[in-house]
């Protein structure tokens, strides 16, 4: 008898699951009300029950209350784990050192290497990496302008394996990359932890080179760390690329084929990180469509040539606050 409860029980336990998986939404982000998907609806404990029906209160375990990233700990709390655990106190100190070094990086623009940058940053703390690194082709445009790092793929599986930690568990990373290397990517992506889940193909008006073809698209794979939810309306995975003009970066991508991926892929209001800023077009996409960045280039001049861009960016967006709040005439 027992032990026919004890079976179906465990049934119970099972269908719930599957069902709570089945609950999970597959609707797009943008048009979640809560800034955080919800992946799995709490589960509800059944009463006990003794084999002759009387109800036994539950026994709720004491609640552990994991402290929250850049909260500061209180100093019972912190004698307690003192006191208990020192490994854990090591591990709380680092996170909120962490915090707050990731916090100074949001919506700037570090100069120096991504690889040392995302290292200071907390596992789990980006919603979205949109990211376009040099394609290790040794790039050079026609004013002699030239990428870091384009010819040795050394920096390629390090910072893949940074990339993989930052992002948070069940979100996407886009990434572009140069065709000719894609074993290396692929490699690196693979060996990181991330799962390819799209490929996306970027179409020119114009070619960037013409030799056995006329080369004019662009691409970049849809990475997966997790099961990250499913947009409600997924974008084609062709899509149009106009010209940047590259003024700002000889290999400068334009705004206009960035934003619907930062719009796709994340809620207002969250985190997009772009290791290999360039001029900083993932940067100025993140801030246009009311969401975060942080940003790492190693090249002084892109580095100056992106900060200023984004100052300018930041007042355009203020300008235009400020006109909708007091110039323009509302309903209210
Ligand atoms: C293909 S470009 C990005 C262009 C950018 N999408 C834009 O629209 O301007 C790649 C950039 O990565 C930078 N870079 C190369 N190695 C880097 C590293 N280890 N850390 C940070 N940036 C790096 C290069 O200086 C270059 O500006």
């Amino acid at each position: 008898m027992l032990a026919r409860r004890r079976i179906s029980c465990v049934l119970r336990t099972l269908s719930g699951t599957a069902r709570e998986r089945q609950a999970a939404p597959s609707g797009g982000q943008d048009s979640a009300s809560s800034a955080e998907p919800i992946y799995f609806q709490p589960v509800e404990r059944a009463p006990r029950q003794t084999p002759c029906g009387f109800r036994l209160p539950l026994k709720v375990p004491p609640k552990k209350h994991p402290v929250p990233l850049g909260a500061a700990i209180s100093r019972a709390l912190r004698e307690c784990v003192l006191r208990d655990h020192s490994g854990t106190t090591k591990e709380i100190k680092v996170m909120q050192a962490q915090t707050t070094v990731q916090n100074q990086f949001i919506n700037t623009i570090t100069q120096g290497d991504c690889i040392q940058v995302m290292r200071q940053m907390p596992a789990n703390s980006v919603d979205f990496i949109l990211t376009d690194p040099p394609y290790l082709v040794n790039y050079r445009d026609r004013d002699g302008r030239t990428i870091q790092n384009d010819s040795k793929a050394g920096w390629l599986k390090p910072a893949m394996r940074e990339a993989y930690r930052v992002l948070k568990q069940n979100r996407v990373a886009v990434m572009f990359y140069g065709w000719t290397k894609v074993d290396a990517f692929f490699e690196a992506w693979k060996q990181a932890g991330f799962q390819p889940v799209g490929h996306i193909v970027f179409r020119k008006k114009y070619s960037s080179k013409s030799r056995f073809l006329s080369y004019q698209h662009e691409q970049a794979y849809l990475l997966a760390k997790g099961r990250p939810p499913l947009p409600r309306q997924p974008l084609a995975d062709v899509m149009d690329m106009p010209y940047s003009g590259n003024k700002l970066h000889p290999t400068q991508k334009p705004v206009e084929a960035l934003a619907p991926l930062v719009r796709s892929f994340t809620l207002p209001g969250e985190l997009v990180l772009d290791p290999f800023a360039g001029s900083g077009s993932s940067c100025a996409a993140a801030l246009l469509t009311g969401r975060r960045y942080i940003a790492v280039e190693l090249d002084a001049e892109y580095f100056h040539q992106a900060s200023a861009r984004l100052e300018r960016v930041h007042a355009r967006i203020a300008a235009r606050k400020w006109s909708t709040q007091f110039l323009i005439p509302t309903m209210r």
